[in-house]
């Protein structure tokens, strides 16, 4: 390449150096060739960039590269930045010239149609493709917009515990771990118990990590390792919980349309599907009312019955925006959530379903601030008083009404990107039979 200092840039900051001679490396995403001139595109994960390359105008081992140069070697390029209002970003690189770096043999992954489980072994290298690229950006925007969110309105981060001596949402999918010779640990299932006493500590607290279940089936739905958002709020109880959760898929959604419309675009997703989410009240069915609209449209269900997703999706499609389905019986809810005073056989929680057969993104509740009660109930449910005395402390000394939700990343990603499937959105999943790459 000529000695001549270009300074380096990346593909997304080309429209800021128009008429501007840059170097910019990256990887062959694709190339055209015709008798004259040579179409190479290069990513670099900021973006892609056409370069444009005529016999005439660059040398000709750099012609001869660009014939030669085979689908995500490690190529440089050095141009003059043209706006080019047809392509892709807005512009164009007229090449002066351009070199492999490392010239790569045999990309495992073609633009030919492979199978699922070839690409979810190939993981590593999947992620380069340019869905994998734009389902990345959108979850990294939808979580630098959850902390934004919280920020703004003066939550404080806490961040729970990974390594728990106890269950939290039930025995059956706890991923069990030595901790020390004696003891053994559990991998947390949310860090929802940890909160409440932080929000003892600092009013508003949130927390967001990863969150493990040792789900025994294979379901589009379902990961064993996943990433959870919980907020925990003193003195919210059920109604203002409702109106938080809201608010949060409301802004999280508006923000996804406003930075991420390119990668949006790229996965040809329904936008007007998105927009109507912010417009629009959310509704809230009462379990009970949830019961009767299931058993119109054929379901056998009855009071008592937990939803699977086939019900989910039903009680959803006559919707555009996420339902909120709350007061679920105290019978298939967890040990903390608290009872309905007007109605004490259901409880003062929420789940939240995502329109177009998404399914459950959020579930929350008023938590159980009266000692004796929740005593009750962890006896009730079997579960070891010594292990939760901690958790029952938060009752005993200066006890107060709080509430809290937990949003699945992958969920809530899967929806905004139009994705059924969780295993695409999150870098390496964690499924049944499945821990490679
Ligand atoms: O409804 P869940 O089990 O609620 C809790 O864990 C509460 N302790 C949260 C709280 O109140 N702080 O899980 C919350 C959300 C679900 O709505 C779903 O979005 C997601 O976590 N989720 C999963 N996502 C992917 N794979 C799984 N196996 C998931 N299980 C739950
Ligand atoms: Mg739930």
């Amino acid at each position: 390449m000529s000695e001549r200092p270009a300074p380096a840039v990346t593909v997304s900051e080309l429209p800021s150096h128009p008429g501007v001679e840059v170097t910019v490396k990256g990887w062959l995403y694709n190339k055209r060739t015709g008798g004259k001139v040579r179409f190479l595109i290069l990513r670099d994960g900021s973006g892609y960039v056409q370069c444009v390359l005529s016999k005439a105008e660059v040398p000709e081992a750099a012609w001869n590269a660009a014939a030669e140069v085979t689908q995500e070697s490690t190529i440089e390029v050095r141009g003059v930045v043209r706006l080019e209002p047809r392509a892709a970003g807005g512009v164009e690189l007229s090449v002066l010239d351009f070199r492999i770096l490392d010239a790569c043999k045999d990309f495992p992954i073609t633009p030919k149609e492979h199978g699922t489980d070839f690409l979810l072994s190939q993981r590593h290298l999947w992620l380069r493709s340019a869905r994998q690229v734009a389902i990345l950006k959108i979850r990294s925007e939808v979580e630098s917009a959850i902390h934004d969110f919280f920020y703004k309105r003066g939550y404080t981060r806490v961040d729970s515990p990974i390594l728990t001596p106890n269950a939290c949402e039930g025995t059956s999918n706890l991923f069990e771990t030595e901790y020390t010779e004696e003891e053994k640990a559990y991998l947390s299932q949310s860090g929802q118990l940890y909160l409440e006493p932080a929000a003892a500590a600092l009013g508003k607290v949130y927390c967001f990590g990863p969150t493990f279940r040792a789900e025994k089936s294979k379901t589009r739905r379902h990961l064993r390792e996943f990433w959870m958002v919980e907020p925990e709020v003193a003195f919210l109880e059920i109604e203002g919980l409702m109106d938080l959760a809201e608010e949060f898929i409301k802004e999280l959604t508006v923000r996804v349309l406003d930075r991420r419309a390119e990668d949006l675009k790229r996965l040809e997703r329904d936008l007007t599907k998105l927009e109507t989410v912010a417009q629009k009240p959310f509704p809230r069915i009462p379990y009970r009312e949830a019961v009767e609209i299931l058993q119109k449209k054929g379901f056998p269900v009855s009071f008592g019955d937990d939803f699977g997703g086939d019900e989910e999706t039903a009680l959803a499609e006559d919707f555009d925006t996420p339902v909120m389905v709350t007061r679920y019986p105290v019978s298939i809810k967890a040990f903390y959530m608290q009872p309905d005073p007007a109605d004490p056989e259901v409880v003062l929680g929420l789940d939240m379903l995502a329109p177009e057969g998404y399914g459950e993104i959020i579930g929350g509740s008023q938590r159980i601030h009266d000692h004796d009660l929740l005593l009750s109930r962890i006896k009730q449910h079997n579960l070891p008083i010594e292990a939760f005395q901690w958790y029952l402390d938060v009752r005993k000394y200066g006890t107060f009404p709080h509430s809290g939700f937990g949003m699945g990343l992958e969920r809530f990603t899967a929806w905004m990107c139009g994705v059924p499937h969780l295993r695409e959105c999150i870098p390496y999943p964690r499924m049944l039979y499945r821990i490679y790459p």
